[in-house]
C-alpha cells in the first residue's frame, strides 16, 4: 500500500454558525481593493467612502467591446450618462473609445464639457426641450425620437436653423419581457413605429438613419435582444424597400444584467446573471442572420450601463452601533445608508467585512444612520459579529448611486477612483454646508442675526 502523503495539521477557528471548509460556504473578508488597504483609505478619505477602479472599468469595456467584436465588428457603445456621470468615470469610458449618451440637457451639457463633438453623442429621453434641441441639431447630435410631439418640435427647428436634424425613432416592442415597457418611443407590433417613419419621410425635414430601442432594465434573458434586434432589422428592411432610406444605425439600448442580486432573486448575481458573450451571441446571431445587415453593415450601438460599471464601484462604510431587536435579531447600524446607496431598493448587496472575521454568525439586518425607518441596508444577512469601527465593503455599487443619491439629512461622502498605476484620486469630494447652502436664500425679514 502506498504511503499516504503527509499534511501538517491547521488549526481553524470554530464559528458558531458558520460552514466550515466541509460545508457549503465560508465567511471570507476583503481588506483591500486593487491592493489599496481599506484601512488607508478610511483613513486618508474618511468613512463612508465610494470608491472605483479604473482597472475594472477598463477591463469590463475591453471585455465587452470584444464579446460584440466577435460577432459583429462594427459595434460602438455609447456611455449611457444616468449610470454614472461622474466627470472621471465618463472620461475613461470616452478614452476606451465610447460615445455619449444622454437624456436631458444637463447630461448634454456635461458631454460637451468634457470635449465630446455633439456628432459623437447620442440623445435619447422622452423630455428634450427646445433649447436642447436647438443646440443638439446645430452640433450634429444623433436624435432619437420618443413621440410625435418631439418629431413635430423637430420640424420646427429644421426650419429655424435651416438644417435637417439627424435623427432615429425610438421604438418599443414585445421581446418576451413583462411588464413590457411601451411608454417609451413608437410601438413595433401595432405598427405605430412604422408610421412614425412614414410621418418623417412624407415630412421631409429630418434625416432618418436609424432606429433605437431600450426594452428594459436588468435583462436576464439574453433572447430578449435576439428578439429586439431582429424586430428592428426587420423594420431597417421594410425602411429601405418602402421608402429607399438605408438605415446607418441599429441601437439596441442598455439594461444588460450587472453581478447584483435582485430582492426578489434567491441564487446570486454571480451566478444568476448571464455573462456578456451570452448577450453579444444573442444579438450577433440576429444581425448575422439579417440580409438587411449583409446588404449594410449598420454600426450596433449598445448604451450598456450598468453591466459595465457596477462591479468597479465599491462603498465602504463603518459600523457605527450595534443592537439586539426584540424578536432577538442581531442588527448593525453602519454609517452609509438609503441615501446615498439608491440601489439598497432593488438590490442584495453584497456585504463583506474588511477584516478577519471573528465571533459569531448570525442573522442580522443592517441599517444605515438615517432616522428614517425606511434606512434597511439589507434584512436579515446572515453576518459575523462585527466590533465597532469595523468596516464593511458594500458591492457593487458603480451604477446608479453616485447619480441617484439623495443629499439627506447629512453630506454625501468623498468618491475616489484607484487609478491604473495604484494611485488614489478623490474625483468628488465629500460635501460640505457651504456646498449646501450655496443655492438657498433668507428673504431679509426672516434673518436671526
Ligand atoms: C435609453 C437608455 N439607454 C441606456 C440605459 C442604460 O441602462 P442599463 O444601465 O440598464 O444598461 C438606460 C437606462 O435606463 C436608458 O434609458
Amino acid at each position: 500500500m502506498a504511503k499516504k502523503s503527509y499534511y501538517a495539521p491547521t488549526i481553524e477557528r470554530k464559528v458558531a454558525g458558520a460552514p466550515g471548509k466541509f460545508a457549503t460556504s465560508v465567511p471570507s473578508y476583503q481588506d483591500n481593493i486593487d491592493e489599496i488597504p481599506i484601512k488607508a483609505l478610511i483613513e486618508n478619505y474618511g468613512s463612508p467612502l465610494f470608491v472605483f477602479s479604473e482597472k475594472s472599468i477598463r477591463w469590463k469595456f475591453k471585455e465587452a467591446q470584444r464579446a460584440f467584436s466577435l460577432h459583429y465588428p462594427n459595434v460602438k457603445f455609447g456611455w449611457s450618462y444616468k449610470t454614472n456621470y461622474l466627470q472621471a468615470i465618463c472620461a475613461t469610458f470616452h478614452q476606451e473609445g465610447a460615445w455619449a449618451e444622454v437624456v436631458s440637457g444637463m447630461e448634454y451639457e456635461r458631454a460637451r464639457l468634457l470635449g465630446i463633438p455633439g456628432k459623437k453623442i447620442i440623445f435619447n429621453g422622452p423630455s428634450k426641450t427646445k433649447n436642447d434641441l436647438l443646440k443638439a441639431v446645430s452640433e450634429e447630435a444623433t436624435i432619437n425620437i420618443d413621440h410625435l410631439d418631439e418629431l413635430f418640435l423637430l420640424e420646427e427647428i429644421s426650419v429655424e436653423l435651416g438644417k435637417k436634424p439627424r435623427v432615429g425613432v425610438r421604438v418599443n416592442m414585445d421581446t418576451g419581457i413583462y411588464p413590457q415597457w411601451s411608454r417609451f418611443g413608437f410601438n413595433y407590433e401595432n405598427r405605430e413605429a412604422y408610421r412614425a417613419v412614414q410621418r418623417i419621410v412624407t415630412g421631409n425635414k429630418l434625416e432618418l438613419i436609424g432606429l433605437h430601442t431600450h426594452i428594459g432594465t436588468f435583462i436576464l434573458e439574453p433572447n430578449a435582444y435576439y428578439i429586439a434586434a431582429a424586430k428592428l432589422l426587420n423594420l431597417a428592411g421594410y425602411i429601405e424597400t418602402d421608402f429607399g432610406i438605408t438605415l446607418q444605425f441599429i441601437d439596441l439600448g442598455g439594461g444588460i444584467a450587472s453581478n447584483n442580486t435582485l430582492c426578489e432573486q434567491y441564487l446570486p448575481g454571480d451566478i444568476a446573471s448571464p455573462n456578456i458573450e451570452q448577450y453579444a451571441e444573442a444579438i450577433g446571431k440576429a444581425f448575422n442572420e439579417s440580409p438587411f445587415c449583409r446588404k449594410n453593415q449598420p454600426t450596433l450601438f449598445l448604451e450598456s450601463g450598468r453591466a459595465l460599471i457596477d462591479e468597479a464601484g465599491y462603498l465602504v462604510s463603518s459600523v457605527i452601533g450595534k443592537k439586539t431587536l426584540v424578536d432577538g435579531q442581531k442588527a448593525l447600524i453602519l454609517d452609509a445608508g438609503v441615501n446615498i446607496l439608491y440601489t439598497s431598493n432593488w438590490y442584495k448587496h453584497k456585504f463583506t467585512p474588511a477584516q478577519p472575521i471573528t465571533g459569531t454568525i448570525e442573522n442580522t439586518v443592517i441599517y444605515g444612520p438615517l432616522c428614517m425607518n425606511i434606512d434597511v441596508m439589507r434584512h436579515g444577512i446572515r453576518f459575523p459579529d462585527l466590533k465597532i469601527g469595523d468596516a464593511v465593503i458594500i458591492s457593487p455599487v458603480g451604477a446608479y448611486n453616485v447619480t441617484q443619491w439623495m443629499q439627506f439629512i447629512t453630506y454625501r461622502p468623498n468618491v475616489v477612483l484607484i487609478t491604473v498605476n495604484g494611485d488614489v484620486e478623490i474625483i468628488r469630494e465629500k460635501e460640505t454646508l457651504k456646498d449646501i447652502l450655496h443655492k438657498e436664500k433668507l428673504p431679509k425679514h426672516l434673518n436671526l442675526s
